[in-house]
């Protein structure tokens, strides 16, 4: 018989550098994992520690200071295919799963459709919350359904991609659900045969270019997309990063074509008729930010929209550098851009 964890496994004073691919060191006040749903539910039921934060895979925050709550690590396992038919499987994985190597899964049995979001950091589970998207794909393009915990009743309720709204970078779960619920596992939808190729995106078809591959498998399509990371974007195990800090701001075609009389090089992507999504991280280039360090802080040298930390940066300095940053965008071209982490 497996030993079924008591609340007595909560720890004090637990240091998140581990924790949060930034690799800032605050504390938890306390801090314990749940690999189980029933875990879960035994831990939020505990009513001596009121205030509860959950973390998944971390790459997605900026920790400004210590947590004065229970930190609940999410370590729900397991990757089944709870359906298939003739050329679809629907697979189901636990939210503690690290999503690279689930996607390294799929590969491995065939299945196609995660392709190109190979090599995006953080866990399964936290994949819906910011609908994440890599060179021309996003998780709802493979989506079904999410199962989560309600907070408050210890319910488990289904999301089906209605549910969860996914827009850029946005989810329900960072509007009307925020905080409310706990996501346990994720089910996408995979093709069997017949995949779809997504090899649109700029920089996939000059590297599948580059190597003479002309009808890519999904595994090309995946080892471009690593090689392209790998590039571009710095490694959090050397330097401590959380991807893209900003989101791609939205602008109307209006404001575009007013910002293009002054700056006629500036890139954009069409969003509708009537709005287009510029990149962040040219805007940050062009204020020379891009490469220059302040202290333990920087923006990374290839990519300017990836904030770092050196080693021993503070989550307050990489904010104050975010609010700098923000500032001199507004300032020069009118933007807001807004951060795509979570800051707590
Ligand atoms: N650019 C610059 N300077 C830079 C960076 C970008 O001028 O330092 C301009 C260039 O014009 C370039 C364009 O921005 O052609 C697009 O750059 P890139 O292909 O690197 O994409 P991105 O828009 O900067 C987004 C995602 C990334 C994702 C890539 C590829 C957001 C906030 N970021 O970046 O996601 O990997 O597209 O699809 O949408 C993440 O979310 O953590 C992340 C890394």
């Amino acid at each position: 018989m497996t030993q079924r964890k008591t609340i007595l496994d909560i720890q004090h004073n637990i240091s998140l550098k581990k924790y949060n691919t930034f690799g800032i060191d605050v504390k938890a006040r306390y801090f314990t994992s749940v690999s189980t749903t029933e875990e879960l539910l035994e831990v939020l039921r505990e009513p001596a520690y009121p205030d509860k934060l959950i973390l998944g895979g971390g790459s997605n925050i900026l920790l400004t200071g210590d947590i004065n709550a229970l930190v609940i690590h999410m370590g729900i396992k397991g990757i089944s295919v709870i359906r298939e038919d003739e050329n679809h499987v629907f697979v189901r994985v636990g939210a503690g799963e690290n999503w690279h190597e689930f996607v390294l899964w799929t590969l491995g049995k065939g299945y196609g459709g995660l392709e190109n979001l190979s090599l995006i950091p953080g866990n399964a589970g936290t994949a819906p919350i910011q609908n994440i998207g890599a060179y021309g794909v996003e998780l709802k393009d493979v989506f079904t359904a999410c199962e989560a915990v309600e907070v408050s009743s210890g319910n488990i309720k289904e999301f089906t991609l209605q549910d969860c709204d996914f827009g850029y970078r946005d989810s329900v779960f960072k509007r009307e659900a925020k905080g409310k619920y706990i996501i346990t596992n994720v089910t996408v939808r995979l093709t069997k045969n017949k995949h779809s190729i997504h090899t649109g995106y700029g920089a996939i078809r000059s590297r599948l270019d580059e190597l003479g591959i002309e009808h890519p498998s999904i595994r090309d399509v995946s080892d471009a997309v690593i090689s392209i990371r790998q590039s571009k974007l710095p490694d959090p195990e050397k330097i401590g990063n959380s991807g893209s800090f900003f989101k791609n701001p939205v602008i109307s075609t209006h404001d575009f074509e007013k910002l293009k009389l002054q700056h006629p090089e500036i890139p954009s992507y069409p969003v509708s008729g009537s709005e287009v999504k510029i990149p962040a991280g040219w805007l940050i280039e062009q204020c020379g930010f891009k490469g220059k360090r302040f202290g333990e802080a920087g923006i990374h040298a290839k990519q300017a929209l990836v904030l770092v930390n050196y080693g021993n940066a503070t989550g307050k300095e990489i904010w104050q550098l975010a609010q700098d940053i923000r500032k001199t965008v507004r300032e020069k071209f009118g933007i807001s851009i807004e951060p795509e982490v979570n800051v707590l």
